[in-house]
């Protein structure tokens, strides 16, 4: 049993991350335990619980504490025995990748393609490369509130459209292991739109909500138009004051939240070494 006094949580950057002590996710945890970790959750935008040794089964648990889990529509790369469980992995078994290879190697938040996003992914890493492989976070709520009030006018009420091949658009297409999505898999996520300013629904901050993964462009802007303003707002969000980056060790466990962050897999490791992860996504709500 994990109690809310044993729990300490300290900062790990000026605007976003918090190491969480004193908790073992795969224990029981009391409601008020549980409360504590909701609140840091919706403060800090993204949970770093080290040392967690978690069977799959423990960590959907665990993840489902926070809302329902939804699978993602690449469904070869769930975990054989617990369909919960989404493999972020480069180890190939019998020459074919066991997980997404090359999963976050761009600024995205989760599942923005769908019309109710992810709203919270918890990635318990169980093998890392001896060196990088770290994965970036950005907050957005932070990035929206140094804008000018002019610049938040002028967003005010823009939507803007997302759409998961947009992926291989800017990046997919670069790389050879990571071939496009299949007709079914495409039918299942068609483009979207949401606003490009969302309120986050426990908060009530406002926050960027167009990511250099998946948004296509700003609806009722001319192509050239959408493209100098999404330039702008990607560059903004990627200054390093609202960044924490995380250098993984086995047995961490970090959960982010997908309303009011980004997040970047940094590809700067040797492939041969084995990265091998174990995901959870909790859904989500249309953003307003
Ligand atoms: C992702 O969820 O985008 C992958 C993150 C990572 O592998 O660090």
């Amino acid at each position: 049993m994990s109690n809310q006094e044993e729990i300490n949580i300290r900062r790990l950057s000026g605007n976003i991350g918090t190491e969480i002590t004193g908790v073992s996710v795969s224990d029981d945890l009391t409601n008020a335990a549980f409360d504590t970790l909701r609140r840091a959750f919706n403060d800090h935008s993204v949970l770093v619980f080290r040392n967690q040794n978690l069977n799959p089964e423990e960590l959907v648990s665990f993840s489902r504490r926070f809302g329902p889990l939804e699978r993602h529509v690449l469904k070869q790369f769930s975990h054989p025995d617990n369909p919960d469980v989404f493999l972020i992995s480069n180890v190939r078994e019998k020459g074919k990748p066991v997980g997404a290879i090359r999963a976050g190697q761009y600024w995205h938040s989760d599942c923005s393609y769908m019309a109710k996003p992810t709203m919270a992914s918890v990635l318990h890493a169980l093998e890392v490369p001896s060196t990088g492989g770290d994965t970036m976070f950005t907050s957005m709520a932070a990035a929206y509130d140094e804008l000018s009030e002019s610049m938040k006018a002028l967003l005010s009420g823009l939507r803007a459209v997302h759409d998961y091949t947009n992926a291989w658009d800017v990046f997919f297409s670069r790389v050879a292991d990571r071939p496009p999505l299949s007709e079914e898999e495409r039918a299942k996520v068609p483009p979207v739109e949401h606003p490009l300013v969302r309120t986050h629904p426990d908060t009530g901050r406002k926050v960027l909500f167009v990511n250099p993964g998946f948004t296509r462009h700003i609806a009722g802007l001319s192509e050239s138009e959408s493209r100098a303003l999404l330039g702008f707002l990607f560059a903004h969000a990627q200054q390093p004051h609202f960044i924490y980056r995380h250098r993984w060790t086995p047995g961490d466990l970090v959960m982010w939240d997908n309303r009011a962050t980004w997040h970047l897999a940094i590809a700067d490791y040797d492939m041969n070494e084995r990265r091998h992860f174990h995901r959870t996504s909790i859904a989500g709500d249309a953003p307003y």
